[in-house]
């Protein structure tokens, strides 16, 4: 007996729910049969997953064709840049979502049709928790872009151009050419932002069939993994094989030296924790900081390298990172395959044509991982910063604190000409971490104040308990925990305090005496909160960001 609704009459629910399937044009003996959810994603607003209708259609041929009976449902599609204010806001609320649907209807397996950024951890974390087995799908990364012979990434380039035109060595003219000319074909962004990167660390924590992650969003081989997809599903449905069984804390440290090799998304950091929370399995920023300082960096894939997803999957993508790292990783873990993640790469080669996106492990990128953890006494919690997309000479950096207390007083002051900043200023944005914005917006990269960028200045230290997109870049620390808005030390600085950073030595230190600080938190008061509705609930349970933002009662 699959779920029924409940009318206090066993009997009852199984006559109506006859009635219904025969409704929907099934044969009772339909479901008899592994009814496969397919958890629904595609939207009209939601661009990285406008395509996928062909894929949906694939994975349904692919659960009929091994004896399964699917059933397509929606649930919400977060798409970056049509969410006010931030889809992270909302990404809990499509965990939610997923989980009670996967639950409550009468499926026994669902594929997860993931994509743009929140998408992919969201129904994650939903299907985690509702412990149906499950399997992830994403709908490919975008083709590369160009423009005058020059390779364009979406949104790496949306960044550099815009910075380029405020900074007056770009035209109107070129940049509406640019414009036009980023996102050029149907999928997500097609560097290793967040999308890319968590698509790879799903397939690295083996809940997505392996290649998964880099087959480009316009190629027929989506299909064809589309249609793999769907017979997956039938099969751990038919050998009960549930995320409980299939993750460990070793699939999660896989996915986190994956992470690591190729120099992923800052925010992969937030959404496995929240993914692994879910599972009971706690990891913690030491867990990441300890694989980074083993894990070389290996990925020469935007923004952190010089290439993007479309050349990633010619050089055999995650499968061929997963080759490189094999000897740091915990080989004996299972994925949807049915077998091992060394199983599933036995046979697979790094082809030589391609070293200059897939480096070897002897002789890599970097000796390190792409995300280094700091702590120091601004950010007691621990923050984060990818030392990679920084500037080498800011890595070791003192300078004065140029404070903006919320979002809008850094969109109003910023480009003010009267702003006392200098290239040396360390600028700290306050209040924009998950319960101050609320749903810690990618606002980290604060932008260079345009009279700078006009004398040439294109990098700064900033700090901020905020996040930033995964395709961004610069000297940019993220995450700081606790938040300013529960009054942690972010909160206390002010205009021309004397920060210090040190990437080497991981630590971020605000110079300033512990009883002036005691002084200043008598003086601080926790902003106000919304009233109501949903942004009410998620300012009252929202974990903080070293604890994977998820609810505190989920
Ligand atoms: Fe969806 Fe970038 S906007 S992945």
């Amino acid at each position: 007996m699959k779920n029924r609704t409940s009318y206090g009459d066993k009997g009852f629910s199984e006559f109506l729910v006859t009635a219904f399937q025969r409704q929907l044009g099934h044969h009772p003996d339909d479901f008899q049969k592994p009814v496969i959810g397919i958890c629904n994603t595609s939207s009209e607003v939601n661009r990285c997953h406008n395509h996928l209708k062909p894929m949906i259609e694939a994975i349904k041929r692919g659960v009929i064709m091994a004896g399964g009976t699917p059933l397509e449902f929606p649930v919400i599609s977060l798409g970056e840049m049509f969410t006010s204010p931030t889809t992270m806001l909302y990404r809990n609320l499509l965990a939610m979502d997923a989980e009670e649907m996967i639950r409550a209807q009468p499926i026994d397996g669902v594929v997860l049709i993931g994509g743009c950024d929140k998408v992919t951890p969201a129904l994650l974390m939903g299907a985690v928790s509702a412990d149906k087995p499950a399997i992830m799908f994403t709908g490919g990364p975008m083709n590369n872009g160009e423009y005058k012979g020059k390779i364009l990434g979406a949104c790496s380039d949306c960044r550099h151009f815009w910075q380029e035109y405020k900074a007056g060595t770009v035209s109107e003219e070129e940049l509406n050419e640019i414009n036009s000319r980023l996102a050029p074909t149907a999928g997500h962004c097609m560097v290793m932002g967040t999308a890319s990167t968590m698509a790879a660390c799903t397939e690295a924590m083996g809940m997505m069939l392996p290649g998964g992650a880099a087959i480009p969003a316009t190629h027929n081989e989506r299909l064809s993994h589309a249609q793999e997809t769907g017979r997956a599903i039938v099969r751990l449905v038919n050998e009960d094989q549930r995320p409980s069984k299939l993750l460990t804390k070793q699939s999660f440290e896989n996915a986190i030296r994956v992470l690591m090799a190729i120099g992923g998304s800052t925010n992969a950091v937030i959404h496995l924790i929240a993914i692994a929370r879910r599972r009971g399995i706690t990891l913690k920023l030491e867990d990441f900081d300890r694989l980074s300082n083993t894990t070389p960096f290996i990925g020469n894939i935007r923004p952190a390298g010089e290439y993007q997803m479309e050349d990633f999957y010619y050089a055999g993508g995650v499968n061929s990172i997963i080759k490189e790292l094999l000897s740091l990783m915990s080989k004996d873990e299972m994925t949807v395959t049915g077998k091992t993640i060394a199983e599933n790469i036995k046979d697979h080669k790094v082809d030589e044509v391609y070293r200059h996106i897939i480096k070897p492990v002897h002789n890599p990128l970097y000796k390190d991982g792409g995300i280094v953890v700091l702590k120091g006494n601004l950010s007691p919690n621990g923050c984060i910063v990818k030392p990679k997309a920084a500037t080498k000479k800011l890595l070791k950096h003192r300078g004065k604190a140029v404070v903006f207390q919320s979002i809008a007083d850094m969109e109003q002051r910023i480009n003010d000409p009267n702003l006392e900043v200098t290239e040396d200023s360390v600028l700290v944005l306050q209040n924009a971490g998950p319960k101050g914005a609320p749903g810690m917006p990618e606002a980290g990269m604060i932008p260079i104040p345009r009279k700078l960028l006009e004398i040439g200045v294109r990098d700064m230290v900033r700090i901020s308990d905020c996040r930033m997109s995964g395709t961004a870049f610069g000297t940019v620390i993220l995450h700081v925990a606790p938040e300013a808005a529960v009054g942690g030390p972010l909160a206390l600085v002010r205009e021309g305090d004397e920060i210090e950073l040190n990437i080497e030595e991981k630590q971020l230190t605000l110079h300033v005496e512990t009883e002036v600080l005691e002084s200043r938190r008598k003086e601080w008061a926790p902003p106000e909160l919304v009233e109501r509705g949903y942004t009410k609930l998620y300012q009252q349970h929202v974990l903080q960001a070293d604890e994977g933002c998820d609810f505190n009662f989920l």
